[in-house]
């Protein structure tokens, strides 16, 4: 099995005196579909933000496709941000006034795909997630259920090694919430690894393993029950 996201003793401490990612040990291998779980300011967000290379850690190793991030420069861990890693939010974070072909075309930038190569790839990606139809919509034009997945198409585009989202059903109702879930299991099942944070326990006890985080802590993970058993 080949580690795709390793984490070695990270901790992220924040001016002010929050340590909100406390000493964490995590291995996610290629291909798992992993669900992280805990209270509201357990430090779910910010190990996503730390795993997805948006944040550093103040200390520990962060590793992601074999490489030890700490250890390289800004721009390459930027190259392989854009490279390796899908992240979806919440909020969607779509750019207002940007039809939804050029929101998940942009998802390409930095990746060293040509412009019209880049258009292509992002219709392609719409039609997967349902939204052939809405190619020239912007997000003002779009339920939130289609806003997400537009944000997912912007994020699966790349192909990428790793799809990360934070509670990314947060926003939407029961329907939108399964197509989203839906989408993120077919991505899932075509070998992308996931990895997403979500308060809801249907969603999370339906998937294969199982990261709780308390006080910036794992304190359980279904993969590694001896580790964690009181
Ligand atoms: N930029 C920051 N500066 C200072 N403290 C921060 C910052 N970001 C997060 N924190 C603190 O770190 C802790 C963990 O926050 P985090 O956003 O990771 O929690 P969470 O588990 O994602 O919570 P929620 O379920 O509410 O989204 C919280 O106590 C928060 O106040
Ligand atoms: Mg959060």
């Amino acid at each position: 099995m080949t580690a795709v996201l390793q984490l070695d003793s990270v901790t992220r401490a924040f001016p002010g005196g929050v340590t909100a990612v406390h000493q964490v040990d995590l291995t996610v291998h290629r291909g798992e579909f992993v669900a992280v779980v805990g209270p509201s300011g357990s430090g779910k967000s910010t190990l996503l933000h730390l795993v997805g290379l948006l944040d550093r850690p103040t200390a520990g190793t962060v590793r992601v496709a074999g490489f030890d991030t700490g250890a390289l420069p800004d721009r390459s861990v930027s190259a392989l941000r854009a490279r390796a890693i899908g992240f979806v939010f919440q909020q969607f974070h779509l750019a207002p006034g940007v039809r939804a072909l050029d929101a998940v075309a942009d998802g390409l930038l930095y990746t060293g795909v040509a412009r019209a190569d880049r258009r292509t790839r992002a219709a392609e990606t719409l039609r997967r997630v349902g939204l052939a139809e809405r190619l020239t919509h912007r997000p003002h034009e779009l339920s939130g259920g289609e806003r997400q997945r537009v944000a997912i198409a912007r994020a699966l585009v790349k192909r990428p090694d790793v799809l990360l989202a934070d509670e990314p059903t947060g926003n939407l109702d029961s329907v939108s919430a399964a197509g989203v879930l839906d989408l993120l299991r077919q991505s899932h099942a075509v070998g992308t690894t996931v990895v997403v944070i979500t308060h809801d326990h249907g969603i999370a006890e339906s998937l294969p393993r199982r990261v709780e985080l308390r006080d910036g802590r794992i304190i359980r993970d279904t993969a590694d029950r001896k580790a964690y058993a009181p």
